[in-house]
């Protein structure tokens, strides 16, 4: 069977707007893995922050250990889990990095402190004691002070353009759902899975 592009897009949005009313700490978390050039894969969680017919955004420091990953293997893995709703969205595909128009503009609402938490931290680096973070903050703030932040080149977004989407609803006796959309041309091939 299958379904227009915009189908998956289209179920998302209704089940993120169930989500926010049915757990509404984080209904955006999602659990995003990433492989190294090993084949060894590694998984955190996220917030989604935006998406659309294109993907799925988050951001995060590029020369952290999923940001160096992502550049360079240039795919990665979602999951959705909404305990609340009894349901898992799992989503596969490629990478781009945002636009820096865009990273900008996202960058512009966060918090100051959060502004000034992208300079302070090395993520994933080896941090040698928490004084060293402390110290790092009250420089960038003394720094910036009276200034706007600028956002650190460092520090943008990816967008993860699917490829491959699975719903899957809890069923009783694990007689659960699960509806797979794989791209197709313009849109997708749909099926169902063994439970
Ligand atoms: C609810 C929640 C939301 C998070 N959101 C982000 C995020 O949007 N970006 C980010 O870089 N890290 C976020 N983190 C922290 C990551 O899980 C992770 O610890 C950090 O990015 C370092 O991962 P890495 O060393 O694999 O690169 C979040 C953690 C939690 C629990």
């Amino acid at each position: 069977m299958t379904a227009p592009w915009s189908e998956p897009f289209t179920r998302l949005a209704a089940l993120f707007a169930q989500a926010k009313q049915a757990q509404p700490k984080d209904p955006n978390a999602m659990s995003l893995a990433t492989v190294d050039a090993n084949g060894r894969p590694s998984v955190r969680i996220v917030l989604m922050k935006d998406f659309d017919e294109q993907g799925f955004v988050f951001y995060t420091n590029h020369a952290s250990r999923k940001g160096r990953e992502a550049l360079a293997t240039k795919v990665a893995a979602l999951n959705f889990h909404w305990p609340a709703m009894d349901m898992q969205v799992r989503i596969e595909g490629g990478l781009s990095v945002v636009t820096n128009a865009e990273a900008d503009a996202y960058f512009a609402t966060r918090p100051r402190e959060s502004q000034l938490g992208a300079w302070a931290s090395l993520q994933s680096q080896v941090l040698p004691s928490r004084s060293v973070l402390e110290q790092r903050l009250a420089d960038l703030t003394k720094q910036y002070e009276g200034q706007t932040v600028p956002r650190p080149p460092h520090w943008s977004g990816f967008r993860l353009a699917p490829d491959r989407l699975e719903f899957w609803k809890a069923h009783p006796f694990r007689l659960h759902w699960r509806e797979v959309y794989e791209r197709s041309g313009n849109g997708w091939a749909k099926s169902e899975l063994f439970p």
